[in-house]
């Protein structure tokens, strides 16, 4: 039997991700019509002998109950239980897994895997349980690994391992100069001794401490602004375990990426709907050019990759793609044109609009005849292995770096106006056109 862990942070941790972020979750936004963890679940509920999925973090427990409950009714007839486990305070990439360390072992499963929630992936999982399970009998981790360039490497876990056995040999969160292009994409299968190493690492804090277990929960309990439970798997368990014959990497070829800024979410949202194509080619609108309402296989032009959502109304005249996700009950007026854009729940956009690399927010509402344009932030696709950049919201100068558009949740943009490069705080009510803005 096997489970698996996925982590998602909690709130203050998607600041890079607003304003998406301000109303929902980052882990629950949707990419290719799902919202982001659903892409983990559905590739943990492919492995035949998984159980369960307990997915942990500090959001409260109100945030994710729906989506958890949701989740729990798709896959019980697959015999597969989903749980969210709320830690008290922010416990680190390796503190909750420690402190929920009795749930992921009950049942006695043979090894775990654990996810970072806020990574996009076709997520190999059994590949990397059979690269595991051929291993010696020593091995407590194998980090799913791919490459980046040398500069990008510096952003992530870096890791040097044996080309022939996997073994690393040296392993360096997010480096100050440069150590290996092989990163760390922050999906593992344990084995359940790691536990032993997570206790020594807790009890060893304890006794730093001079107290034993928690302390009071409220983050400052050990006297130095961090918890007991606080532990950092990068830099407290996987660094002293390289060279020991315990951690290995499996390095994969597949596409993988990280959703840190909203941007990432286009580029993101583009792969899982090419995804799709392989694994669920039902979920994408039938492609094709729509002559009239007659057409009736088609929602209206589809250039590849859409999704529909089933309850938003389409209108015939309108094109969509390539690579555009439109979610539940939104409205596509006649003559709209969307590119690389995600289009979230009841948003509007009415006649003859534009809405090019953009994310238009829940219940938002874009007038006719307006033109809403970002700027992607794709991969440099000349640089062999290159991952997304992730620039900050502004450069040098103060200036807003080019970005996609983004438009929180219900922003009306009134007709006939343009809006360039902007990120549009939520409820705003714009009355002209804005090129290079936040508008807060
Ligand atoms: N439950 C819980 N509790 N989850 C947490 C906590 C915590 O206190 N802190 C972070 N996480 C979750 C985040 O939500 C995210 O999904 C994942 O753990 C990674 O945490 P980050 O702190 O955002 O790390 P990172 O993304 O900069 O780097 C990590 O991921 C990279 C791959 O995306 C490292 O593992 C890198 O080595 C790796 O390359």
């Amino acid at each position: 039997m096997l489970k698996a862990v996925i982590l998602i942070g909690g709130p203050q941790k998607g600041t890079r991700f607003r304003p998406l972020s301000l109303d929902t979750p980052k882990p629950l936004f949707p990419l290719a019509g799902r919202p982001l963890i659903a892409h983990h679940i559905e590739a943990c509920a492919q492995l035949r002998d998984l159980r369960e999925i307990l997915i942990i973090g500090y959001y409260p427990q109100t945030q994710m109950e729906g989506f958890v409950g949701d989740m729990q009714a798709l896959y019980s007839s697959s015999n597969i239980n989903i749980r969210y486990l709320q830690e008290f305070t922010a416990l680190g990439t390796a503190g909750g897994m420690y402190h929920f360390r009795d749930q992921i072992r009950a049942g006695n499963p043979r090894a775990f895997f654990v996810l970072n929630g806020d990574v996009c992936a076709d997520f190999p999982l059994q590949e990397l349980r059979d690269f595991h399970e051929n291993r010696p009998s020593s091995a407590l981790v194998t980090i799913m690994s791919t490459e980046a360039t040398r500069q990008q490497s510096l952003h992530y876990g870096c890791l040097v391992f044996d080309k022939n056995n996997g073994a690393v040999s040296h392993y360096v969160e997010k480096p100050s100069s440069y150590v290996s292009t092989f990163i760390n994409c922050g999906v593992y299968v344990c084995s359940m001794d790691i536990f032993t190493v997570l206790a020594q690492i807790f009890h060893s804090r304890g006794q730093e401490y001079g107290c034993q277990g928690f302390s009071n929960g409220n983050g400052n309990g050990n006297g130095n602004g961090r918890e007991q439970g606080h532990i950092k798997w990068e830099q407290e368990v996987l660094t002293p375990l390289a060279g020991t014959d315990k951690l290995f990497a499996m390095p994969v070829p597949n596409w993988w990426s990280q959703l840190k800024t909203a941007g990432s979410a286009i580029y993101a949202n583009r792969h899982y709907l090419g995804l799709y194509k392989k694994t669920h080619p039902e979920r994408l609108a039938n492609v094709g050019t729509k002559h009239g309402e007659g057409d009736g296989s088609l929602i209206c032009t589809v250039l590849p990759d859409v999704y529909v959502h089933p309850s938003a109304t389409v209108h015939h005249s309108a094109v969509l793609g390539p690579n555009v996700a439109i979610g539940p009950g939104v409205t596509i007026g006649p003559g709209v044109r969307i590119r690389e854009s995600i289009v979230l729940e009841q948003a509007q956009i009415q006649d003859h609009t534009l809405v090019l690399h953009s994310i238009v927010g829940r219940g938002s509402t874009i007038g006719a005849w307006a033109r809403v344009e970002g700027t992607p932030s794709d991969p440099d696709p000349n640089k062999p292995f290159a991952k997304m950049e992730n620039p900050p919201l502004f450069n040098n100068e103060g200036k807003l770096n080019p970005s996609i558009t983004i438009l929180g949740c219900f922003v009306q943009v009134p007709a006939e106006k343009i809006l360039l490069n902007s990120i549009v705080l939520p409820h705003k009510e714009l009355s002209r056109s804005f090129k290079n803005e936040i508008i807060l």
